[in-house]
């Protein structure tokens, strides 16, 4: 026991002598290595939140101005990556790639000096103001995320200047205005979100994004017609804004996969090259002015559609026997349309196959349910309810009984 106040003295002594020994041969060593800008630029960021919604243990809290941020993050990622550049000078901050906790604040204009940054992800946290500017300075940033915030405002010209963008994401926020005018300029884009903000205006001809894959303006208002598109594209996310007039553009985007234009007001034929897009898997129209469906035969030609929904159209004339050419199909939904005649005894075929979905409810079918309807298979669900069927009322598909004669009349006659 007596030993010991003497040995605690000494190790503090000891480490002050090797610092100052070390402080004096090789300084630089010491002093922070990353390059001063950044430094405050980061002091900066962490400066315009909220210390409130900083929790112990996130990322931001662990920035230690102390010593140099990027000298703390060796061990252990904090949110920050840094790299020494190519001329050996101080090491540069070259990702942010934010912990998604709820920092509430503002991103601050210091952001557009770290102009090394090649990451920038704010995803799911409370920043809220505008996207400033600035971020037209960062010229090496190839993603930009910042989904799920409150940010307001338009979309920065700047961004434009952003040529080695690839991965953009600004869904889920409250910005407005319309897309930039160059944005197709951004020709290293392979995915570009918008979806869920408050976006509005025509789109503009966006072919000049040659790599894009995906491309999500859904949830917003854009209006007028469907612009020119890249040829690469994959995904179509366009639901739920206020878009009109013809889908003719899609026939020639040949890549498509995924189209989603349910809830716009879509009108005319819902063509049969546009069905016939080898590669779509997903088309979800429901929910436009459509008033046709045309429908050729597929067969042997290798259609890789598995869902269609069409409901709450306009859809009229009788059911397109050749729905059944596709050989992938299996969710049907043409609900709330205006079809008439009878259901093609081919239907109770597929049923018995490889339909798994099929929603005909509130049309105008008539006539007798073709047979396979009334013994269909537990993993099969559908409804052929409000139509003017001779619908058995033990049938499960017949549930929700029929239209009154009142609406059903002049059936006979189509
Ligand atoms: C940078 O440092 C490395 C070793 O630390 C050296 O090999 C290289 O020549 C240096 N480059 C320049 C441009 O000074
Ligand atoms: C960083 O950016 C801010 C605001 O954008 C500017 O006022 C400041 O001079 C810049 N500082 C450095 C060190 O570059
Ligand atoms: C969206 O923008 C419209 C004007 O274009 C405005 O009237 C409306 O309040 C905005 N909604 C939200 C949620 O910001
Ligand atoms: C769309 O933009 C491309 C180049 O980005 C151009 O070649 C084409 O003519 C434009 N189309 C229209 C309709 O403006
Ligand atoms: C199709 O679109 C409608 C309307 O946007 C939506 O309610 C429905 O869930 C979509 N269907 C699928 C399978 O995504
Ligand atoms: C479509 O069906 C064929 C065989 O009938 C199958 O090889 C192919 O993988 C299916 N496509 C999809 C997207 O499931
Ligand atoms: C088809 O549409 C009906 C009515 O709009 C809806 O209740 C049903 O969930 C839809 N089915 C599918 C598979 O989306």
């Amino acid at each position: 026991m007596a030993k010991k106040p003497p040995t605690k003295l000494l190790i503090p002594l000891y480490s002050l002598l090797i610092i100052t020994f070390t402080l004096c041969l090789i300084p630089s060593q010491i002093h922070s290595s990353t390059f001063e800008g950044d430094i405050l630029s980061l002091r900066e960021i962490k400066h315009a939140i909220d210390p409130n919604s900083i929790p112990p243990s996130s990322y931001i809290n662990s920035w230690d101005f102390r010593v140099d941020p990027c000298e703390g993050t060796g061990s252990q990622f904090l949110g920050i990556l840094c790299d020494l550049p190519l001329d050996n000078s101080s090491s540069r901050v070259t990702a942010i790639d934010l912990d998604g906790i709820g920092y509430e604040g503002f991103l601050t204009s210091y952001i557009g000096n770290l102009t090394e940054l090649t990451v920038l992800n704010l995803n799911n946290n409370k920043f809220r103001g505008p996207i400033p500017e600035t971020i037209g300075k960062l010229r090496k940033l190839t993603r930009l995320t910042i989904s799920e915030n409150f940010f307001t405002g338009f979309i920065p010209q700047g961004i434009t200047q952003l040529k080695k963008l690839q991965y953009l994401d600004l869904s889920s926020n409250r910005l407005s205005g319309t897309i930039p005018n160059d944005m197709s300029g951004l020709r290293s884009l392979t995915y570009l979100s918008i979806s869920n903000n408050n976006f509005s205006g025509r789109i503009q001809n966006l072919t000049g994004l040659w790599q894009l894959n995906t491309l999500d303006i859904s949830f917003n208002q854009f209006y007028g017609n469907l612009p020119n598109l890249p040829m690469s594209l994959r995904n179509l996310h366009f639901s739920h804004n206020i878009l009109s007039g013809h889908i003719t553009p899609l026939k020639d985007l040949i890549h498509l996969k995924w189209i989603d234009i349910s809830d716009n007001k879509f009108s005319g034929v819902i063509r049969r090259d546009v069905l016939s897009l080898k590669n779509v898997v997903h088309l979800n129209v429901s929910f436009n002015r459509f008033a046709t469906l045309d429908v050729v035969d597929y067969s042997g030609q290798g259609q890789q559609l598995k869902l269609l929904e069409a409901q709450g159209n306009h859809l009229k004339g009788r059911l397109p026997v050749n729905l059944v050419s596709f050989t992938n199909l299996t969710i049907l939904n043409l609900s709330n349309n205006e079809f008439h005649g009878i259901i093609p005894k081919e239907y109770g075929m597929k049923l018995r196959t490889t339909w798994r979905r099929l929603y005909l409810d509130h049309n105008f079918l008539m006539g007798n349910l073709p047979l396979e309807f009334s013994h269909i298979a537990t993993n099969v669900r559908g409804s052929v309810a409000n139509n003017c069927l001779k619908c058995p009322t033990n049938v499960v598909m017949c549930h929700g009984g029929q239209r009154p004669a009142t609406e059903c009349v002049g059936q006979h006659n189509v």
